[in-house]
């Protein structure tokens, strides 16, 4: 593969709590990863990313990261990381790992040492200024009016050192103070740390959440009506994240990166109006391979209008306008699950037509122009598992109950065999249940089954790796109509694709030609069943 492997590449997403337990302790770990690693392979990924495992007292389940140089014993250790890359990489698998530089665990020695001084006790002490510190008002509340993610005040009052610190998620979870060339200095080091283990990328965690405004101004009020469950949903985050210092960083991280040799390094961005942000991060050839956000992962109806939407922020061409102007343009990504929202199927499918929508959004996400991203047991079709309150693990499910679904739903175990204990998750008891529901939708079951999903999400992992103009291709003529979405794909050497897919329970009669590469639910170019779909090449009369 090329340098630039990642591109258009499809990526398993692996939540290392929940994919395999292979010491009994009813928690997945990196030797179970290690064991069943032959699974992602034989579905034609070309990678995996792997959600944190460093050492961590757990409090958001590892995304709290205590060292970020080391492995949670609850997950093995580095021997087992070692062991790790050279199976994946004997399997011609690239490995991506999480990093989270928005925030630190508040039992990183680096926040200790932070909050150690002060209050009268000494002037000046390193590790100062590492991270998000600032004086009460004068009525002692805190210094602005920032809302955590998580729900309550982004503030902390720390005794120890007479001051407030900021948190954009828990109060666990402290900011780092990203401005500070010595923060930057200390993350690269963990940047090459990594490298030299042998990874093949990096997603970065919630990058857009680093960098506040120094001047710690009020963020404003968020004049749209849409859902507020949260405090944090009433402001525009305009102040409290995403500083324009922010892209000075990830050119440093690239430059680093691409100092050791190069690797693949991903943004997470969340928010509401997300495509700036990607395009920005990911723009000219000194900043991040590329980003991707929750256009597909919020509670909304997955509709074409919103494919259409989402894809037309992309274009090809250099931006207009703006800080980034005459920059060429960067590369996006796309999920449609993570460990963080509600299965797919759960938030879209209507229940009776389940089957039939997975094969057309697996077919959907396999065509899109962008780097693709698949949650574990995404191939299976599983369903968001209910849990109910006193079950709940997830600190932000129980802060928000009931306002939230939650994600412990989607963190559930990953099923192996139906008809062993939890699933073949575990031989002990484990952290979250597998529901019957899922367990009989389990790997070995559907390897049993040739028209399963698991093998139909082979076929069109396969045509995507076959077909370089599905992967890097261009994007024209995207048609949203009602149900109907249907683009073409353009390759460099003009070979034409034709995509279509019926997101309703309507036939829609098409009436275009084309030879068939890969179809779901009966469709053909000249009609599309109820939720059918397909690729086509295109062939001229
Ligand atoms: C991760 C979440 C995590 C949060 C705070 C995210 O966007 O995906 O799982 O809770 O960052 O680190």
């Amino acid at each position: 593969m090329s340098a630039a492997w990642w591109r258009g590449a499809t990526i398993y997403q692996i939540y290392p709590r929940s994919f395999l337990d292979a010491d009994g302790d009813g928690i997945g770990d990196l030797a179970g990863i290690t064991q069943r690693l032959d699974h992602v392979a034989s579905l034609g990924a070309d990678g995996v990313w792997i959600s944190p495992f460093f050492t961590s007292p757990m409090v958001d389940f590892g995304y709290d990261v205590a060292d970020y140089r080391d492995i949670d014993p609850i997950f093995g250790t580095m021997a087992d990381f070692d062991a790790l890359i050279a199976r994946a990489h004997d399997l011609g698998l690239k490995v991506m790992i999480d990093l989270v530089f928005a925030h630190t665990s508040d039992k990183h020695p680096w926040f200790a040492e932070s909050r150690a001084g002060g209050a009268g006790t000494r002037e000046d002490w390193a590790l100062k200024d590492w991270y998000v510190w600032a004086d009460a008002r004068a009525d002692g509340t805190p210094p602005n009016n920032w809302q955590s993610v998580f729900g309550g005040p982004a503030w902390t009052w720390d005794a120890r050192r007479g001051q407030y610190y900021m948190h954009q998620f828990l109060k666990e979870q402290p900011q780092l103070n990203v401005h500070n060339p010595e923060v930057q200095d200390a993350l690269l080091d963990v940047v090459r740390f990594w490298l030299g283990k042998g990874v093949d990328g990096f997603r970065f965690d919630a990058l857009n959440h680093a960098m506040h405004d120094p001047a710690l101004r009020d963020n404003p009020v968020n004049p749209e009506p849409g859902p507020r469950t949260r405090p944090f949903d009433f402001q525009l985050r305009t102040q409290s994240q995403n500083h324009p210092a922010l892209v000075g960083f990830i050119e440093r991280i690239r430059a680093t990166i691409d100092a050791a040799g190069g690797a693949c390094s991903i943004a997470e961005v969340g928010g509401a109006n997300p495509m700036p942000l990607m395009r920005a991060y990911t723009a000219g050839d000194a900043r991040l391979s590329s980003a991707y956000c929750f256009a597909f992962l919020d509670p909304g109806a997955l509709t074409p209008a919103r494919v259409a939407e989402a894809l037309a922020a992309w274009t090809g061409a250099p931006a207009t306008h703006g800080p980034d102007k005459g920059l060429p343009e960067g590369w996006p990504s796309w999920a449609f699950e993570n460990h963080d929202v509600p299965r797919s199927l759960s938030r879209w499918a209507p229940e009776a037509h389940r089957a039939a929508y997975a094969r057309m959004e697996m077919l959907l996400l396999g065509a899109l122009r962008g780097t693709i991203f698949l949650y574990q047991g995404q191939e299976l079709g599983l369903a968001q598992d209910d849990i109910p309150f006193e079950a709940l693990r997830d600190p932000e499910a129980i802060a928000n109950w009931p306002q939230t679904l939650g994600r412990d739903g989607v963190r559930t175990p990953m099923p192996w065999t139906p008809s062993a204990a939890h699933a073949g998750f575990t031989t002990g008891t484990p952290w979250l249940p597998v529901s019957p529901g899922n367990a009989a939708r389990a790997v070995a079951a559907q390897e049993d089954d040739a028209d399963s999903l698991l093998h139909f999400t082979r076929r069109v992992i396969a045509l995507r790796r076959a077909h370089p103009t599905l992967r890097t291709g261009d994007l024209r003529d995207v048609i949203a109509e009602g149900d109907l979405l249907r683009f073409r794909r353009i390759g460099a050497d003009g070979t034409a694709l034709f995509c279509a897919f019926n997101l309703g329970g309507e036939t829609i009669a098409l009436g275009a030609t084309g030879t068939i590469l890969l179809a779901a639910n009966g469709a053909t170019p000249a009609t599309l069943p109820p939720y059918g779909a397909l690729i086509a090449a295109e062939t001229h009369a």
